[in-house]
C-alpha cells in the first residue's frame, strides 16, 4: 500500500516537474524542487518579513559579521517561483556586504534565475523586497545596539 502511495507521489512530481520545464528555466527548477538555504536562523542580525500583493509571504534572516553577509535563509508560504527567488537571494548575498547586498534588485534576481514567465515576476519583486527590508531592520537594530 504504503509503495503504491510513494510511486503514485513521485509519478505525480515527475508529472507536475516535465510540465514545469515548458514554463521555467533549469535553475528555476533547480531552486525551487532543492531548495538552498530554507529555514529560519536563531539569533539572526537582520529579519525581514514581507507579504506581497499575491498574500504570499516570504521571510528572509541574514547573519552578519563586520558588515558581511555570513549566513542568509529564508522562508515562504508562496508558489514555487517564490521558493526559487528565496533561494537565489539567499545564495546571491552570502559572502557580501550589506552595500552589495543593498543593489541585489528584483532584475537581478530574474537574471541569476535566468527570467522568469511575466505572471511570475513579481515573485522576485517580493524576494527582493524582503532583503531590502531585512537590510533596513539590520540599521535599526544596529542603531540602537552596538552589532558588528
Ligand atoms: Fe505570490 Fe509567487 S504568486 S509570490
Amino acid at each position: 500500500m504504503t509503495n503504491n502511495i510513494d510511486e503514485f507521489v513521485n509519478e505525480l512530481q515527475e508529472k507536475i516537474i516535465e510540465e514545469a520545464k515548458k514554463e521555467y528555466t533549469d535553475t528555476v527548477i533547480e531552486h525551487w524542487t532543492n531548495p538552498k538555504n530554507l529555514g529560519k536562523i536563531e539569533n539572526a542580525d537582520a529579519y525581514g518579513r514581507v507579504t506581497g500583493p499575491c498574500g504570499d509571504t516570504l521571510e528572509i534572516y541574514l547573519k552578519i559579521k563586520r558588515g558581511k553577509i555570513i549566513a542568509a535563509n529564508f522562508l515562504t508560504d508562496g508558489c514555487g517561483p517564490s521558493i526559487a527567488c528565496g533561494s537565489m537571494t539567499t545564495e546571491l548575498v552570502i559572502g557580501k556586504s550589506l552595500e552589495e547586498a543593498q543593489k541585489i534588485t528584483q532584475e537581478v534576481i530574474l537574471q541569476h534565475l535566468g527570467s522568469l514567465p511575466e505572471e511570475s515576476r513579481h515573485c522576485a519583486l517580493l524576494a527582493a523586497n524582503t532583503l531590502q527590508e531585512a537590510l533596513k531592520n539590520h540599521k535599526k537594530i544596529k542603531k540602537n545596539a552596538k552589532v558588528d
